[in-house]
């Protein structure tokens, strides 16, 4: 199987790339701003032409995309740029990977929902209504995806890893600096631990299953449950992580206040498990 990876120097695709390869895949990946040892070719997906040419030279029979302009706040404060990023780009993607027959995965967010404690946890069949322009525009992205015949939307929710900076690395960076940290405490989610959702897409696509699927960890828990677990496995001081609430810390834009993701669908066609918080700490 040859395997194509949009964002492959990013923290999901460099997972993804590196298990590919340990599975006899035949990997190439792209980057955009900053090329790794394990990126071939750089790519802008919101170039319609560079876009088609990457793909049929590589003449992949999957490729999964995870390139997205994610910093959630700045998609609020610059419209254009979220829109052309996330949804004509994956358009981009979806009708280049279609031209040559190649399943697509595309990467999409919990943020699709409105994040209502009383709907959660939210299972596929939900009702889509993201409260920022992110949401929206990843919302678009997933209707663009569907123009490829074979194509798997996957909804994860906060990915952390080791591979590139993210939420638990920066967390994780200012306890050892012994600097106190303030997290939200009334935003939960279902924290997803990198590695775990690559294998589940060499899997799915190994399974070759379409479809969409919740594809995040199994554990609800407030962004700040989630810096206390990774304090207490990582052996830093617990007393630096500091409650507060959304409305004190002021964000640009509007979050989900529960946003928690129902995944058995996906878990119930996998062999590989998706880490709890406190098991996956354990490897950052
Ligand atoms: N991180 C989270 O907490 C989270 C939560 C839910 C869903 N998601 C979704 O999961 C996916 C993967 O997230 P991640 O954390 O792995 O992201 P990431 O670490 O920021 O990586 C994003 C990748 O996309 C590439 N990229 C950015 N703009 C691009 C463009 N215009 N054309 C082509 N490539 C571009 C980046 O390349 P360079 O680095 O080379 O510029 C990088 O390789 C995203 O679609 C995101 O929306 C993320």
């Amino acid at each position: 199987m040859r395997m194509l990876v949009i964002g492959g120097s990013g923290l999901v695709g460099t997972n993804i790339v590196e298990i590919g390869r340990k599975n006899d895949i035949d990997v190439h990946a792209t980057y955009h701003t900053n090329q790794t040892p394990q990126t071939e070719f750089q790519l802008d997906k919101t170039d319609t032409e560079q876009t088609r040419d990457v793909i049929s030279e590589v003449d992949p029979d999957v490729v999964i995309d995870t390139a997205a302009f994610h910093a959630v706040d700045d998609c609020e404060n610059e419209q254009d740029k979220a829109w052309i990023h996330n949804a004509t780009g994956t358009r981009n993607v979806a009708v280049a990977a279609d031209s040559v027959d190649a399943h697509l995965v595309y990467l999409s967010t919990d943020y699709v929902f409105a994040g209502e404690p009383t709907e959660t946890p939210y299972s596929e069949s939900d009702r889509i209504a993201p409260v920022n322009y992110y949401g929206e525009t990843k919302y678009a992205a997933e209707q663009a995806a569907k123009i490829a015949d074979d194509v798997t939307v996957l909804r994860p929710s906060v990915i952390y890893g080791n591979a590139s900076e993210n939420f638990a690395t920066w967390a994780l960076s200012e306890l050892e600096a012994g600097n106190e940290i303030e997290i939200v405490n009334d935003q939960t989610s279902t924290p997803t631990y990198a590695p775990d959702l690559a294998q589940a897409c060499v899997e799915i696509v190994t399974k070759k299953l379409t479809g969409l699927y919740h594809a995040a960890g199994p554990t609800s828990v407030s962004r700040y449950e989630f810096t206390r677990t990774l304090a207490t496995e990582c052996g830093y001081d617990t007393d630096l992580v500091r409650p507060i609430s959304t409305e004190e810390f002021g964000q640009e834009a509007p979050r989900p206040t529960d946003s928690s993701l129902d995944s058995t669908r996906l878990y119930d066609k996998l062999a590989h498990k998706f880490k709890t918080p406190d098991e996956a700490a354990k490897l950052l």
